[in-house]
């Protein structure tokens, strides 16, 4: 279609040129003719005959010398095209245009009009400079505006721009002598006139940059951060357009009345499509939400009537919560009314991942069974953290403080969304009291933790005069006999 524009633009000046020249040449050679019948029709009243005739010479030059200042711009930008691979900005080729056009005119007026005084003309013509200056005040300020833009190129041919007070946005499509030529994303085109332009701020987001984009969204207060964020970046990171060199980023913005507010940062390949990004992300996180049962918030007035704190929830409820204690080896000598016993006592936490649930040398008085997600022991060592063991599903710990009374021995971290069941003294001691074998088998275990705990250095093997150590101590802690 524009190869066809052009051929037929082609034609259509060579045929002009060539009637033109014809025309020219009549000109020259039928001057006395001409003249004649210049006096015949008694035009020599309204003007020298000669210079009627000279006028109609210039007329047909300058048509000719645009034709030429045309293709000879066609030539030296399509060189730069080839050599360059883009194209010349249209205002570079309109300053050549003109300054080619303007030098070509003098040259022509002086050889028709080989008695005008130019330099007169010029003179003349400075009071006339004036006053067209001030008339084209705005004309020219957008094109040196235009000019500084070009020398500056903040923004290119193709990246997405805002600009102005009414924050016009759209990829740019064209930079003229007079205006910014921007198509938005409803397909308008809007003119920003280079002078305007050159005052407001202009955001740019360069084409052959990694621009970002924000979507928001929100959970109710009872789904977990930890997988909200992990289920959307998982979600939003396989969208189409959505750059695979940097992960989305998904992060609390506030706790709002109604819910927590999040906000999922992601990058694109192609900014200029980010409406239509932004539209698929939202409907990935939707049907994310849906798979894994979590909820938007909405706005909501929920009355909560709690005895203790609405952190901490009594897990007195879960079958599952019996289910898991008696799963846990040291528990398993316990009957089922024991296990529900200690399963009512127990509070359930939950700690999102990097939170340190236990930390050396503070004390404590209750232990924890990790309910689900995982822990990280670690101890200090010459100011460097050790890892001492992992944890994982219906493993416990903290028992070592609450057996002997001594403050906890090491650091537990949880690694990732983790929950635990938190069991406290006085439910520990209504085990023992009726089952005081288990006194045992925990020192043992405790002894074997210790030495876990020890460095290479000074590691020794358990002895059983340490084990009885730890279970005397125990009794003492309990006052068991
Ligand atoms: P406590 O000392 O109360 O607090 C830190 C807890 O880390 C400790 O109880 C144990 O439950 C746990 N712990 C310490 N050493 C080890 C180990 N070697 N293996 C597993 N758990 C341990």
């Amino acid at each position: 279609m524009k190869r066809r524009q052009s051929k037929n633009r082609l034609i259509i000046n060579l045929v002009t040129a060539v009637v033109i020249l014809l025309l020219l040449y009549l000109a020259f050679h039928f001057q006395a003719d001409l003249k004649a019948l210049i006096l015949r029709f008694q035009l020599d009243k309204v003007a020298d005959p000669d210079q009627i005739i000279a006028g109609i010479k210039l007329v047909l030059f300058g048509i000719i010398a645009y034709i030429f200042v045309r293709a000879l711009g066609f030539l030296v930008f399509g060189m730069f095209r080839l050599r360059k691979g883009f194209d010349a900005p249209t205002l570079v080729r309109n300053v050549f245009s003109i300054v080619v056009f303007s030098l070509l005119f003098l040259l022509i007026f002086s050889f028709v009009f080989p008695k005008a005084n130019l330099g007169a003309l010029f003179t003349t013509s400075a009071i006339f400079g004036v006053i067209l200056g001030l008339a084209l005040q705005d004309t020219l300020g957008n094109f040196f505006a235009g000019i500084s833009l070009q020398a500056d190129r903040p923004f290119q041919v193709g990246d997405v721009i805002t600009v102005g007070a009414q924050r016009h946005t759209g990829v740019v499509e064209e930079i003229t002598w007079r205006a910014i030529k921007i198509r938005t994303f409803q397909n308008h085109v809007v003119l920003i006139n280079n002078s305007s332009a050159a005052k407001e701020p202009i955001e740019v987001c360069p084409r052959d940059n990694l621009n970002a984009r924000l979507v928001y969204f929100n959970t109710l207060y009872n789904d977990s951060p930890a997988k909200a964020i992990h289920v959307v970046r998982e979600a939003v990171r396989e969208a189409d357009n959505v750059s695979s060199r940097i992960t989305p980023i998904v992060r609390i913005r506030n706790l709002s009345e109604s819910g927590i507010d999040y906000e999922c940062k992601y990058w694109l390949d192609d900014y200029a499509k980010y409406n239509d990004t932004d539209a698929l992300v939202r409907q990935r996180i939707w049907y994310a939400f849906r798979r894994a049962g979590l909820n938007f918030a909405y706005p909501t007035r929920t009355l909560l009537v709690e005895r203790k704190h609405a952190t901490e929830k009594r897990a007195g409820d879960g079958g599952a919560l019996v289910e898991r204690l008696s799963a846990v080896d040291i528990f398993a000598p316990l009957s089922v009314e024991e296990t529900g016993m200690l399963a009512q006592a127990a509070v359930r936490h939950i700690f999102a991942p990097g939170e340190t649930v236990i930390r050396a040398g503070e004390p404590g008085s209750s232990m924890f069974v990790v309910h689900s997600g995982r822990v990280r022991v670690q101890v200090n060592e010459n100011g460097r953290p050790r890892i001492v063991a992992t944890l994982n599903e219906g493993d416990f710990f903290g028992e070592m403080a609450l057996f002997t009374g001594e403050p906890r021995t090491a650091n537990v971290v949880a690694l990732e969304e983790t929950e635990v069941l938190e069991i406290g003294h006085a439910a520990m001691k209504r085990v023992f009291d009726t089952n005081p074998d288990l006194v045992e088998s925990l020192s043992f275990i405790i002894g074997e933790r210790r030495q876990g705990l020890a460095t290479q250095a000074d590691a020794v093997h358990g002895t059983e005069d340490e084990s009885d150590g730890i279970l005397s101590a125990i009794k003492r802690f309990f006052g068991l006999s």
